[in-house]
């Protein structure tokens, strides 16, 4: 069955449509009205396991902004309910029994994905009939290397200090715990595309926590082999790797079809290192949209423009919305973005 707006996956295959689609990273959540009536009912972790209430909070901002794709609703952490282990948000999420000794490492009990996160391809396939081939439909993980990190911290961290405690202390047990990791992942991303996701992202928010060289020698073999194995599943692959512009570079070694760009780079200086044949997907600071509509416009003109040297450009935000964006600049940038 055709999709009625094909935009995104038009960008995602290399070719330039009509207009310039746009999505936003955290298009569904607390900056919507909508959203935080449905969360005054229910908790975090319980709208992420209820698939008709993620359904209905996935299509929030496609009705309420006009967006060209949909982002399943779920979160990176609830992988770890194939292991047992469970996240607290508070609203930053919380793990209560971290992994940090090899002893811990080994104590892991990996179960499969299919068999506990039925739930999440359960909200793919109520987020699918909801959509009625409306927009297409985004699943996601986290990358091994930013899943890993919050095991390993047992929280959102600044200085990452033992993760890459592990990482430099006990090396092959960071790559022991990586490889399980990464296998896990595998297997949700692809039961995430037997439910009927129509591409993918990996978000590796944390990556900026290591030098490019400790990225590419602990981290580089793993997510390449997350990305090579998705590669067989028939969607597109945004990749998604934040918070150091120097890891552009390595992350445009992979044969994503799709580099997200975060917003420390400027756009034109990315395409100058993923080269004219990639597509991009980025990058406007979120925080501008806390500034009046002349600056977003003028900005988001001027990213759509620099976009134009790329193979083809998904409009997004550098990372994710801030939850006090006015919605209604939101629906303006979209406007914006879809004129220029
Ligand atoms: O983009 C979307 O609309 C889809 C939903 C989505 C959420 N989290 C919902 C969410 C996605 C794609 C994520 C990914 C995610 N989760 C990442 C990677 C992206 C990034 O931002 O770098 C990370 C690092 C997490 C971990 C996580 N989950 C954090 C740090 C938090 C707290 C954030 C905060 O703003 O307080 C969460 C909770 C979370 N995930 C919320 C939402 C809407 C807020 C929870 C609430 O409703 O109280």
């Amino acid at each position: 069955m055709p999709l009625q707006n094909e935009t995104f996956l038009q960008a995602c295959r290399g070719e330039r449509p009509a207009h310039t689609p746009i999505w936003l990273m955290r298009q569904a959540g607390r900056y919507m009205p909508e959203y935080r009536a449905v969360r005054s009912r229910v908790t975090f972790n319980q709208l992420c396991r209820s698939p008709d209430l993620c359904a209905e909070v996935t299509l929030q901002p496609i009705d309420g902004l006009g967006v060209d794709a949909a982002i399943l609703f779920s979160d990176i952490l609830v992988v770890f309910d194939a292991l047992g282990i469970d996240v607290r948000f508070e609203p930053s999420p919380v793990i209560a029994t971290p992994v940090r000794t090899e002893a811990e490492a080994l104590a892991l009990r990996w179960g499969d994905p299919h068999e506990h996160l039925g739930y999440v391809f359960d909200a793919v396939r109520a987020c699918k009939r909801a959509l009625a081939d409306r927009v297409p439909l985004i699943g996601f993980c986290g990358a091994p290397f930013t899943t890993l990190s919050y095991l390993v911290e047992g929280q959102t961290s600044r200085e990452f200090e033992k993760i890459k405690g592990m990482i430099f202390s006990a090396p092959k047990v960071f790559a022991g715990l990586m490889e399980n990791m990464t296998s896990l992942l595998c297997e949700y991303l692809r039961g995430q595309v037997l439910a009927g996701v129509d591409a993918l992202q990996v978000f590796d928010s944390w990556a900026g926590a290591l030098s490019p060289a400790d990225y590419r020698e602990h981290v580089l073999p793993h997510l390449a082999r997350l990305v090579h194995f998705t590669r067989g599943l028939g969607v597109p692959l945004i990749l998604f790797v934040r918070g150091n512009a120097n890891l552009l570079a390595l992350a445009a070694e992979l044969p994503a079809e799709v580099i997200g760009i975060d917003w420390s780079i400027d756009m034109d200086q990315a395409i100058a290192v993923t080269g004219p044949n990639r597509v991009v997907q980025g990058n406007l600071d979120p925080m501008l949209l806390l500034g009046p509509a002349e600056l977003v416009e003028r900005k988001a003109r001027a990213c759509v423009a620099a976009g134009r040297a790329a193979k083809a450009h998904i409009f997004n935000l550098g990372h994710g919305i801030s939850r006090h964006t006015d919605p209604a600049i939101a629906r303006h940038l979209v406007e914006v973005v879809h004129s220029a």
